[in-house]
């Protein structure tokens, strides 16, 4: 048994980082079992769920998504907010109450909760029918965990810096779209955030591997990469070879793939060469998720984003200045412990200014082992909400107001698929990452097609395909 530790998790020493290869060379012996896979947290998450069904399928398992079919069930967790550990163990009260039924059912939980101290010590003390503890630096052990499962509960987890993992294998959610990682955990230790402790130190991938995945990618038919990172911007910085994320994105557009995606960049490490490349290629989006988190230089200096308010601007104008119809959105946090009115007005202040593409918003809420959740906090949990329903109101009128613009032009889209629940329509992206709802053309899945917008919804557009300018 392995258990993490925050303190260790925190470390940060000068050790080389490793460069471990995956092996695959394991029984196929859950041949007729079936496993339930659900993730929550971010596109990291998302695409280590990808790795762990690559995992599952090789030893034989098939995917139900009916959770009471299931023979093994992975829940592949967030820790990012309070709600995200309550919606975890909301669900593994019905993992326990299907293992009464079920006996033989495997529970495994794997992610960001199970690299923190005190939810492996609560799963250890109050949930003895979980099977297996598996952590984000080992993901690749999730199988020898499965072959050797033990009478006993088996909880490996490990609070290290981290190694790089390369060959790994991926079961992608989609033919079309792929998550390519390009950097692992973060360096930045913004106070209130869990992430370093869970996600270990920000090391990079070297340039040649990542290069060569998007070739792949290419051959085998993908028409769009997602660089993935925390910090996409910091890229490179630990691997002293002289290249960072500029340069590496304009290998990686050069390869060709048709669209080149990245999240998240982080404001403070954003240079001016990098946004001239990102306007110079037209397969590099013109989309940028940059994160805000606060318009008050009090809060973001006791956040530590190592930003101001004005810096944060004057990025903001000038990406918009050099990159035609760029679309940017962020990430807001209200109710930082002590906001005063006059902070929360200074972000609205930020949001009037920028006007967002869309923006995702949360009310802080304290991380056991973070500096900030030692702050004593003299603001209610009734002027938190109150601040986060009157960001909301602007931010979903900003929203709005940018869909509007788009409504009679005709723009790029990568249809994606069929929509879920209007089954005659297809749904795709435009380069500026706006949802599109498209009536038929179901034979245009995987392409990039001129669509005409027709409405605009706050968080969606309704479009229809045209022809040299004709609908069709
Ligand atoms: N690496 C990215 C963000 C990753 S977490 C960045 O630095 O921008 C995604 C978002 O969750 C953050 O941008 C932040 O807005 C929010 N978040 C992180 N920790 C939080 C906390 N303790 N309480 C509330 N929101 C939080
Ligand atoms: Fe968390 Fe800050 Fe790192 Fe983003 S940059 S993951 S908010 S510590
Ligand atoms: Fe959550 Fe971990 Fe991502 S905490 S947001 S899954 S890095």
């Amino acid at each position: 048994m392995n258990l993490p530790d925050l303190k260790e998790a925190k470390k940060r020493t000068d050790k080389e980082v490793l460069e471990k290869k995956v092996e695959y060379n394991f029984p196929k012996i859950f041949l007729n079992k079936k496993y339930f896979l659900r993730t929550y947290g971010c596109q990291m998450n998302v695409h280590d769920s990808e790795e762990i069904r690559k995992y599952l399928e090789i030893l034989g398992f098939t995917e139900t998504v009916v959770l009471e079919e299931s023979d093994l069930v992975v829940l592949n967790t967030c820790a990012i907010r309070e709600n995200a550990h309550d919606k975890v163990f909301g669900y593994l009260g019905r993992c326990k109450h299907l293992k009464r039924e079920k006996p033989n059912l495997l529970i495994a939980i794997g992610g960001c909760m199970s690299q923190e101290e005190s939810v492996v010590e609560e799963i250890k003390n109050k949930h003895p029918y979980v099977d297996i503890v598996f952590g984000t630096h080992n993901i690749s052990e999730l199988p020898k965990l499965l072959l050797e499962k033990k009478e006993k509960q088996n909880i490996e987890v490990y609070s290290i810096e981290g190694d790089v993992y390369e060959g790994i294998k991926y079961s992608r959610d989609s033919k079309i779209t792929a998550w390519v990682n390009i950097m692992y955990g973060c360096d930045k230790f913004c106070t209130y955030c869990i992430v370093p402790y869970t996600r270990g130190k920000e090391r990079s991938r070297k340039l040649e591997s990542i290069i060569a995945e998007v070739e792949e990618l290419k051959q085998n038919g993908y028409k769009e990469v997602t660089l993935l990172g925390q910090n996409v911007n910091a890229y490179g910085s630990d691997l002293h070879k002289g290249y960072d994320f500029k340069d590496l994105l304009e290998k990686v557009a050069l390869t060709g793939i048709e669209r080149v995606r990245f999240v998240t960049s982080h404001p403070w490490n954003f240079t001016s060469e990098m946004i001239d490349v990102i306007a110079k290629y037209d397969n590099i989006m013109p989309y940028i998720h940059l994160p805000l988190q606060s318009g008050s230089d009090g809060i973001l200096k006791l956040m530590g984003r190592r930003y101001t308010k004005k810096e944060y601007i004057s990025l903001f104008r000038s990406i918009k200045e050099k990159i035609p119809n760029v679309s940017i959105t962020t990430d807001i946090i209200v109710g930082f412990p002590n906001e005063t009115e006059e902070d929360f007005l200074e972000t609205l202040n930020v949001v009037d200014i920028c006007k967002f593409d869309s923006a995702f918003t949360f009310i802080y809420s304290p991380r056991v082992g973070t500096p900030a959740s030692l702050i004593k906090d003299n603001v209610t949990m009734e002027e938190k909400e109150e601040r986060l329903q009157r960001l909301n109101k602007l931010v979903n009128a900003y929203s709005l107001e940018a869909n509007q613009r788009l409504v009679g032009n005709v723009v790029p889209v990568l249809i994606l698929g069929e929509n879920e629940k209007d089954k005659t329509c297809v749904y795709g992206y435009t380069d500026t990452m706006k949802l599109v709802n498209i009536e038929g053309g179901k034979d245009l899945i995987g392409n990039i097609v001129p669509i005409k917008i027709k409405e605009a919804k706050s968080f969606s557009l309704d479009g229809e395909i045209v022809k040299e300018g004709v609908p069709i």
